[in-house]
């Protein structure tokens, strides 16, 4: 069975080809170039370059997996959440070719789409999966497919947006993440002591975030006079310092041993090597599966149609807002 997924949702053109679960193709074209220049993802912008690269890029993945249109079964765009402008390129037209070569379509939740990148055939749920990328960081309790129950959220910044911010501060290019990573690597390396920064939320009750505490005492630390080295390094250990006190509180909570670590930050090597250390069986994303890509849109997709969830309607609407929680159990449509 050939899914094709769509991903417009942000900053992205993401388009993947999945057969029988398996990914084949996964094409991504950035405009990070074009939205460097303004520090931030310019919405309008977003939808016009997506809209000069979706048929190319669809093309191009149907191409490279050596098949026709016609020989794709499902045919698979983001729904939401995300900018509705950017959103509404790809759900369109997703359901164009969907209605052109008379196959289902199915509108999927962009974080679902991210858990199931890094579900393997492997943990029977229920499991905890946390959602740290540019734009969200979320923690919930996978009870099955489409069934979400939220345990903490960012109470500010989004884990990624932190490092992108953080980076920006010590100069570096965007996005910030893979580049602040390198910087504090390479201070590791040469034995730069880092600079001083408290872990958020350390009396919290919840299971919440907060990562513009981090951001404020860069800025102060930077005026102090403290080296990019050390702030790149310091910060870095406190960001991931935050996320495994939290996942380790959820995990006592809920007894859950199981963790799925899904969007951009989960690239991250400390999170990750913090992760398996502290005693949690962790799964993350194949390699190329953790930033905003098509594919992963495919395998949801392919997922939800093996539970047996048919063909959503050609008037279903693209959603800007749309928590993972309201996602239905097996229509997706509510
Ligand atoms: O999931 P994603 O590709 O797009 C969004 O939906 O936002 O995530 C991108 C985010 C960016 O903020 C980027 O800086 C961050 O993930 N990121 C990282 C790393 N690689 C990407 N953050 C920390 N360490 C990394 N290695
Ligand atoms: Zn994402």
């Amino acid at each position: 069975m050939w899914v094709l997924g769509i991903d417009t949702s942000c900053d992205d053109t993401g388009v993947g080809l999945v057969k029988d679960g398996r990914v084949v193709v996964n094409l991504i074209r950035s405009q990070v170039d074009l939205h460097q220049a303004y520090g931030g993802v310019v919405p309008e912008l977003a939808s016009r370059e997506h809209l000069k690269a979706i048929r190319p890029l669809t093309e191009r993945a149907l191409a490279e997996a050596g098949i026709s249109p016609r020989a794709l079964d499902l045919i698979a765009a983001t729904r939401g959440p995300g900018l509705i402008g950017a959103l509404l390129v790809g759900f369109t037209f997703a359901k164009g070719l969907a209605f052109g070569l008379d196959r289902p379509f199915l509108g999927v939740h962009h974080l679902e789409a991210h858990i199931v990148a890094a579900w393997p055939e492997g943990p029977s749920p229920p499991f905890l999966a946390l959602v740290a990328s540019g734009g969200h960081t979320h923690l919930y309790e996978v009870l099955d497919l489409g069934r979400y129950r939220l345990l903490g959220a960012t109470l500010d910044d989004a884990a990624g947006e932190a490092f992108d911010k953080v980076a920006r501060l010590l100069g570096l290019g965007f996005p910030g993440g893979p580049e602040l990573e390198r910087l504090a690597e390479e201070a590791a390396q040469e034995g730069v002591e880092e600079a001083p920064f408290a872990v958020p939320l350390k009396e919290q009750k919840g299971l919440d975030f907060s990562f513009s505490g981090l951001k404020t005492r860069a800025v102060q630390l930077l005026e102090k006079g403290y080296s990019r080295q050390a702030i790149a390094l310091g910060f870095q250990r406190a960001a991931v310092g935050h996320l495994l006190e939290v996942l380790l509180k959820a995990k006592e909570r809920t007894g859950h041993t199981t963790l799925l670590v899904a969007g951009g930050v989960a690239a991250n090597k400390t999170l990750q090597a913090e992760l398996k250390r502290a005693g949690l069986s962790v799964f993350f994303p194949p390699k190329g599966l953790s930033q905003d890509n098509g594919a992963m849109v495919a395998l949801a997709a392919h997922r939800r149609a093996l539970k047996g969830e048919a063909s959503h309607p050609l008037s279903l609407d693209a959603r800007a807002y749309w928590p993972l929680e309201e996602v239905s159990h097996l229509t997706g449509v509510e």
